[in-house]
């Protein structure tokens, strides 16, 4: 079995990353946040720092890139195997307008034709491993089925699908039996991905896709960072080690903000921001929230997560 760790921009950066493997086990891959272009023709700098060899020495990474045009695609692309990464994922997944109204993440979906006349012209000229990370459609989820079969055209790394249609957002639930579907129509490998919160909502969907042995997990594992080796491992730590593994991994977070940027509110507002999401995987969360965001310095965040934890 294969657990990754989606890519959620803004929040699963490098820091996130090595802070998880520093202090938690069973991620066996991370995709990082995906790679854009800016107006101007370059690529905007903080995923392209995001994915610098020396920001995850130690994390197995793919990086990840939205693209709608092949010149801007093999831009973000070579730049990626400029770094040493020998593959890389394709965001046909982003469902909000802004992005989809310019066919880019999802936004392709129902237009099977420029998916394919796309990987037409990449792939003769790609040296990296593609892989594609989807929605099931945009407007509904039988979308999926028009592109699946055609997929298997093309020698793609795999397909990690997001079990939900890109106009719910991330709205209502996950279309269970479209991804049933969805397994007797690849022949690549296929991850699945949508709302796996707890360890019983995988035990649930593995009954469920007997087939499927790759999974990954997002806004789960920002809630409860040790999801994975509870999975993997069947690790449940008592409240208090997980309080303590809570605090280190806050500690490595912080000394990785500060030593990237030496603004401290910096650090201060990036810790926010993940704990919005740590603190809800804690019953005294919200409580804890509110105090943590009314800290003034990084310094009194840490005092305060110290003493609450
Ligand atoms: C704040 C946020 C940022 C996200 N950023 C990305 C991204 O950069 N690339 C991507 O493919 N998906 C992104 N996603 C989608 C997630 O990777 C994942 O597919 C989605 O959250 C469903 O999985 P989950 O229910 O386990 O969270 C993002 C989701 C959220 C909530």
């Amino acid at each position: 079995m294969q657990l990754a760790l989606a890519p959620l921009q803004t929040y699963t950066d490098y820091h996130f990353r090595n802070a998880h493997l520093a202090v938690f086990k069973g991620v066996d891959k991370f995709y990082a946040p995906y790679l854009k272009m800016n107006n101007d023709g370059t690529i905007k700098n903080t995923p392209k720092i995001d994915i610098l060899p020396k920001n995850n020495p130690n994390n197995s990474v793919i990086p990840q890139l939205m693209a709608c045009g092949e010149q801007e695609f093999f831009v973000m692309a070579d730049y990626i195997e400029s770094l040493g990464y020998t593959e890389l994922n394709w965001n046909m997944g982003c469902p909000y307008p802004m992005v989809t109204n310019k066919n880019l993440g999802a936004g392709i979906l129902n237009k099977p034709t420029e998916i394919f006349n796309l990987f037409d012209s990449i792939f003769p000229k790609l040296k990296m491993g593609l892989g594609i990370k989807m929605r099931m459609g945009l407007e509904n989820t039988s979308e999926i089925l028009e592109i699946l079969p055609r997929l298997n055209d093309y020698p793609l790394t795999e397909i990690i699908i997001h079990a939900r249609y890109a106009k719910q957002l991330y709205n209502g639930t996950c279309d269970h039996e479209r991804f049933l579907e969805c397994i007797s129509l690849t022949k690549h490998s296929l991850t699945y991905n949508g709302d796996i919160e707890t360890k019983e909502d995988f035990d649930d969907l593995q009954c469920k896709f007997k087939n499927i042995d790759h999974w990954m997990i997002g806004r789960g594992a920002m809630k409860n960072p040790s999801l994975f080796e509870e999975i993997q491992f069947g690790i449940v730590d008592s409240g208090e080690v997980y309080r303590d593994k809570l605090m280190l991994f806050s500690q490595h977070l912080i000394t990785s903000l500060l030593e990237c940027n030496p603004d401290r509110g910096y650090a201060l507002s990036k810790m926010k921001s993940y704990w919005e999401y740590l603190s809800e995987g804690l019953s005294d969360g919200k409580n804890l929230y509110r105090k943590l965001k009314k800290s003034k310095s990084i310094e009194e965040f840490r005092e305060l997560l110290s003493e609450m934890l």
